[in-house]
C-alpha cells in the first residue's frame, strides 16, 4: 500500500475536502460548538471541547499528515467554501494487511442532505485508489442509526460488535465494525460514478 498522498483539494458532485491549514482553527471550532449536542453523545474528544482542543487537533493533523499516520479532511460546500461542513478522515490502520479506517462527523444545521455519504465515499476513494488499501473499517457505536444509514448506503459490511468499546463521561458505548473490501469498492464506485456523486 502507498504511505502518502497528494495534498490538493478533492471534490465531489456539491462539496470540496482537503487538508487542514492552521488558520482553519475558528471556523472548525464555530462548527463543533454549533454541534456539539450531536457530538457528545457519540464522540469522546466532544467532551470539553474548546478552541484549545482545535487547535491542537489542527496541529496533530497537519503532523500527522505529513508522517503518513492520517489524513484529516475538512468538508467544504464548492458554493460556500469558507463554512466548515465537518470531518472526514480516512487512515491506515495496518501497513501489513493494507487495512484502513474512516470517520466523519457533520455539522447539526447541514445533517440529512447527504453530506456525510457524499463525504465519505470520496475519503473511500482516496482509501482505495490512492492509498490502494485492501479493506477500509468503520466503527459505529450503537444507537447511532444515522451513521448506521450511511453505512448501508455506501455499502459496507457490518462484522460485528466490539463491547465497552469506547466510554462517554460515566457511560460505555459498544460499537459495531463495519467494513468494505477493495473489490466491493469498484463495484459501488461505478454506482458513485453513475449517480455523479464522484467523478
Ligand atoms: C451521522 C452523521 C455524520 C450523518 O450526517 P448526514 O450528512 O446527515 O448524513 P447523510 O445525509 O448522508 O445520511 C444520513 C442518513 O441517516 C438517516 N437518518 C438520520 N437520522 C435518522 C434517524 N433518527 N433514524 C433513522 N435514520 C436517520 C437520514 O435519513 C439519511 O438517510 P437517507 O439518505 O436514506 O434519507 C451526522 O449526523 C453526525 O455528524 N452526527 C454526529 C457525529 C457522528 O455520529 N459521527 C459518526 C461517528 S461513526
Amino acid at each position: 500500500m502507498a504511505t502518502h498522498v497528494h495534498s490538493q483539494p478533492r471534490y465531489t458532485k456539491r462539496l470540496m475536502i482537503r487538508p487542514f491549514k492552521r488558520r482553519d482553527v475558528a471556523a472548525m471550532h464555530e462548527a463543533v460548538k454549533a454541534s456539539i449536542d450531536d457530538l457528545q453523545p457519540w464522540l469522546p474528544w466532544a467532551e470539553g471541547y474548546d478552541r484549545g482542543v482545535a487547535q491542537r487537533f489542527i496541529r496533530e493533523s497537519v503532523g500527522a499528515w505529513s508522517e503518513g499516520r492520517a489524513f484529516d479532511f475538512t468538508i467544504r460546500a464548492i458554493d460556500d467554501p469558507n463554512r466548515h461542513i465537518g470531518n472526514v478522515s480516512v487512515w491506515p490502520t495496518s501497513q501489513q494487511n493494507s487495512i484502513g479506517e474512516v470517520g466523519y462527523w457533520i455539522r447539526s444545521d447541514e445533517t440529512g442532505k447527504g453530506f456525510g455519504a457524499e463525504a465519505t465515499t470520496r475519503a473511500m476513494q482516496i482509501g482505495f485508489e490512492e492509498l490502494d488499501l485492501h479493506k477500509v473499517q468503520l466503527r459505529i457505536a450503537v444507537g447511532n442509526v444515522a451513521s448506521d444509514r450511511i453505512a448501508e448506503k455506501l455499502g459496507f459490511v457490518m462484522e460485528g460488535t466490539l463491547r465497552d468499546e469506547v466510554r462517554i463521561g460515566a457511560r460505555w458505548l459498544d460499537h459495531t465494525v463495519w467494513s468494505m473490501l477493495e473489490r466491493e469498492w469498484w463495484t459501488q464506485r461505478d454506482r458513485h460514478r453513475a449517480e455523479g456523486t464522484i467523478s
